[in-house]
Parts: structure tokens; sequence; C-alpha cells
């Protein structure tokens, strides 16, 4: 999607190497000791992004500031999935203009995935003047630039190149324990509720020599845990010709030897009998799998362009499950698509009860301005749809619980990340299967793999000793 020529707008592009050479940036001296606030709305692909704004940002001088308050830039990483992400932006400008207020020099940045959308750009620009800044999701490693320009007094930059792969990119992690790693950008599905393919753009595979050498890196550096990451990881390579797929790219990652490999989110349609046996066969690849399931109604299901029916979905969560019957499996659920019918919606219902979900995100349809979605005729009632994602839940959370209940008394491996927010003797980490634990008596353990024995199951978490 282009975005219109907005404004004095100026379209560049220009490479990471071309800023590094513009001397007055490479100093650092330029914004030295100045401070920025990040905050960061959305997905993992959104907050590892933010680990590359970070690391940018601080690059050419600026520190962190937990607040807004007395911050010199303060930068709003923005998501598009749905009508509530909106509302938080505007919420989020209104304190911005606040604090211009009391400072005029306050340099305010939008991007991430509203700021890729031109009707949301063309509303900042002629609503919300205050705001300096703003790029998409295929602009970011130019921010220094902007931040230049916006020194020399130009105005408001709006960037749209779509279609590149960065490489050599550093990021400032926000953990040396566990690393995302990007593998793709985009998504070329277009399932016709979503706006993904037009905030983020086409499918672009980085190369698996690239993806293979970052995270030999992170093992080197001492990361015990990496989760691949993409919109749609299993069409990996499809886009590339000559390149792995992602189940030879899994393997390749698994023999890296780091201790523990992730992947989200996997399409149901590209999930491959090789994926499945790729996950079987390595002890380092995680048996957690999130296989959104979006609607339990094949009508539904084609309405929303998913590629797949009810009846092919259940058939591959046999297959996952008979191969692999420990695999942790979570979901993805919309209800109240336009024509869904409590008929449809009791279809949502049975599947969750046949899948057993180990956990499910669910949400309410939300239409997006430009998805085929958000034209189709739509009589439900928002109140029926509430109260269809409320009986959804109930089912949702029993079944959580009845898994995690299952867990008290064995002892599990859990990767300790870091202190518990549940009290200070604590600390918590993740178990194989992706359930949040928090353990007593493994103060010393954190960034180690320790078995621990779970004591106590609740609905979203686990309580455990050090064995
Ligand atoms: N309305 C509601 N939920 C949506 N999702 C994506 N687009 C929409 C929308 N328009 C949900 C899907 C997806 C998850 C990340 O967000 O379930 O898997
Ligand atoms: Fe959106 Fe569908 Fe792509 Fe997922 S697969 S990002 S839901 S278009």
């Amino acid at each position: 999607m282009k975005l219109p020529n907005l404004l004095d707008a100026k379209i560049r592009n220009r490479s990471k190497v071309e800023y590094l050479e513009a001397e007055v940036l490479k100093d650092g001296s330029l914004f030295k000791g100045k401070r920025y606030f990040l905050k960061t709305y959305g997905c993992q692909m959104n907050v590892h992004d933010s680990e590359l704004i970070r690391n940018l940002v601080e690059s050419i001088g600026f520190i962190e500031s937990e607040t807004m308050e007395g911050a010199d830039l303060v930068i709003l990483n923005t998501c598009a999935i749905r009508e509530n992400a909106h509302d938080k932006m505007y919420g989020f400008l209104g304190r911005c203009k606040h604090e211009k207020t009391k400072n005029r020099n306050l340099i305010i940045c939008i991007c991430g995935c509203m700021a890729q959308e031109p009707s949301v750009c063309e509303e900042i620009l002629e609503k919300y003047k205050y705001v300096d800044i703003v790029f998409g999701t295929h602009n970011i490693h130019e921010l220094p630039n902007l931040l230049l320009n916006r020194m020399n007094k130009t105005d408001i930059e709006v960037e749209s190149i779509e279609g590149n792969v960065y490489e050599n990119l550093d990021y400032k992690r926000d953990s040396s324990i566990e690393a995302w790693v990007n593998i793709m950008y985009g998504c070329d599905k277009f399932c016709t509720y979503c706006i993904v393919p037009y905030t983020r753009g086409k499918q672009r595979s980085r190369k698996s020599s690239r993806i293979l050498q970052e995270i030999k890196e992170l093992k080197d550096r001492g990361y015990k845990e990496i989760t691949l990451l993409g919109q749609n990881v299993n069409a990996y390579g499809k886009d590339l010709e000559g390149e792995l797929s992602f189940s030879d790219l899994l393997l390749k990652v698994s023999d890296i030897g780091i201790e523990r490999i992730r992947f989200v989110t996997s399409h149901p349609w590209d999930f491959s009998d090789e994926m499945i046996e790729a996950i079987a066969s390595r002890d380092n690849i995680m048996p957690y799998i999130h296989l959104p399931l979006q609607s339990g109604s094949s009508r539904i299901l084609k309405l929303m362009g998913r590629r797949y029916t009810k009846e092919e979905y259940l058939a591959l969560y046999d297959k996952i499950k008979t191969r692999i019957p420990d695999a942790a499996i979570t979901t993805d659920i919309i209800v109240g698509f336009p024509g869904e019918t409590e008929e449809d919606f009791q279809e949502t219902l049975e599947v969750v009860k046949k899948c057993k979900y180990d956990s499910a995100f669910t949400f309410v349809f939300s239409p997006r301005v430009g998805t085929p979605a958000e034209k189709l005729p739509d009589e439900t009632t928002l109140k029926e749809k509430e109260d269809r994602l409320h009986r959804l839940n109930e089912v949702v959370n029993a079944l959580s619980l009845e898994t995690n209940e299952k867990y008290v008394g064995k002892t599990v491996k859990v990767l300790i990340n870091g202190q518990s927010d549940k009290g200070e003797n604590k600390v918590c980490g993740y178990t194989e299967s992706m359930k949040l634990v928090n353990v007593v008596g493994a103060e010393d353990s954190i960034g180690k793999i320790i078995e621990v024995e779970i004591t106590e199951a609740k609905s979203f978490s686990l309580n455990g000793v050090k064995k």
C-alpha cells in the first residue's frame, strides 16, 4: 500500500550505512544525554522492533527514561490490529500534547503499524500538528536521519518504502537470556479481516545464512532461548528461490545447539509433516505450537479466507498430537465475524472443547479500514458478540485450568528469566510447553534451566519449588 503524497512529505530510502556516514550522528554528541521515552503496543514483532529502535536512538546519544515526564523524545510504537489499538494511540497522543505544552522542544514520534496506514497518517498530519515525526514499519532504520532532519527544522517526514529486508541491524535486547529473531517480515495470506499484509507488506524472508549467523552469535553471547519470529513463520522461504523450507531451517537452527527454540506464528495451511517431524525429533525444539483457529465453522473460515476447513484443522491437530503427545497447543479465535450465527459459534465451541487448548487469545471481530471483511454485511449486535466472547472465555479458561492441574506433582524443566512479581523470594520462568511458573528456592538460578516440582495450578500460571 502506498502512502499519498502528504504535505511536504519526502519519500527517501537511505541505507543504514549512509546515515552512519553522517558525521554529526556518528560522534553521538548531537543528542548526548537527551532522554527518550518509548512506549510499545501490540505483538512480539512490535516488541522486537522496539529493541531495534532502542539501539538506534541510544547509538546517537539518547538515554532511556522510564516516564514521559522530562523526556526530550517520545516514541510511540503503535499497533493496528483492532480498533482499541487506535483508541490507545489517541489517548497517548493526548498525554504527549500535555507534555509539549510544558516542553516546546519535545519531539513526538509515531511509528509502527498505524503509522503505515495512509488514513492514520493523514489524520495525524491534519489534526495532530504537534506530532513531529511519523515513520512506518519499513523505515525504522531511518529514525536517526529523521531526528537529524528535525533538528535542522525540516517538517514532518513520512516514509513509505516497502519490500526491503535490512540486515546487520543491532538490537538493544530486553533480555540476555531469551531473544527474538526475525526470520521473515510481512504476510501474503490476506485473511479478509486482517490489516497486517497492508501495514507490514508482502512476505519477505531473510536469508537463512544470515538467520543462522545471528543465532550462532546469540548462543556465543550466552542466550539460552531464541524465538523465530514472523507473521506466518511456516511459510518461511517460499518467497526466495532455492531457500530452505521452514522445517529445514528449524533443523539447522537446532544443530547450532542453543538450548531452546520456539517459533511464532504458524498458519495451519503451511504446517507440513516435515515440520511435525522436526519438532518431534529434536529435544531443543520446544513442544509448543501456537496454531490459530480463528473460527470452528468451515463457512466462516471460508469467508475469512483461511484456506482450511474445520475438518482439515482437526485432522492437523490430531496428526500433531499423535506424533508429539506432549505438545502444548494454543490458539487465536475471533468471534462475531460478519455473518457468524449462533450455530457457527457453537461449532467454534465444539472445536475448542475437542482441542482442549492450553490457552487461547480470544477477540471480538473489529472491522479494519481497507480489509475485505469491513464491507461484509453484519447483523449481529455488539452485545451478542460480547456475550459470545464471554461464553468462549469461560470454556477456554476452564480448559486452561484443567491442563494446568495435570502438572501438579510433576517435575518440569523451567528456564528462569527473572524475579517474579508474586513475591520477593520468588523467581519465574517458562516450562518447555510455555507455562509460566513462579518458583521458590531458586534465587540464584536466573538464566539457568532448572528442575521444578509443581505444587499448585492456576488458570494462567503454575507455582513450584526448585528440586
Ligand atoms: N478483529 C479481531 N481480531 C483480529 N485479529 C486479527 N485481525 C483482527 C480483527 N480485525 C486477531 C487474530 C490474529 C490475532 C493476532 O489477532 O485472531 O490471529
Ligand atoms: Fe493476518 Fe492472516 Fe497474515 Fe495472520 S496469516 S498476519 S491473520 S493475514
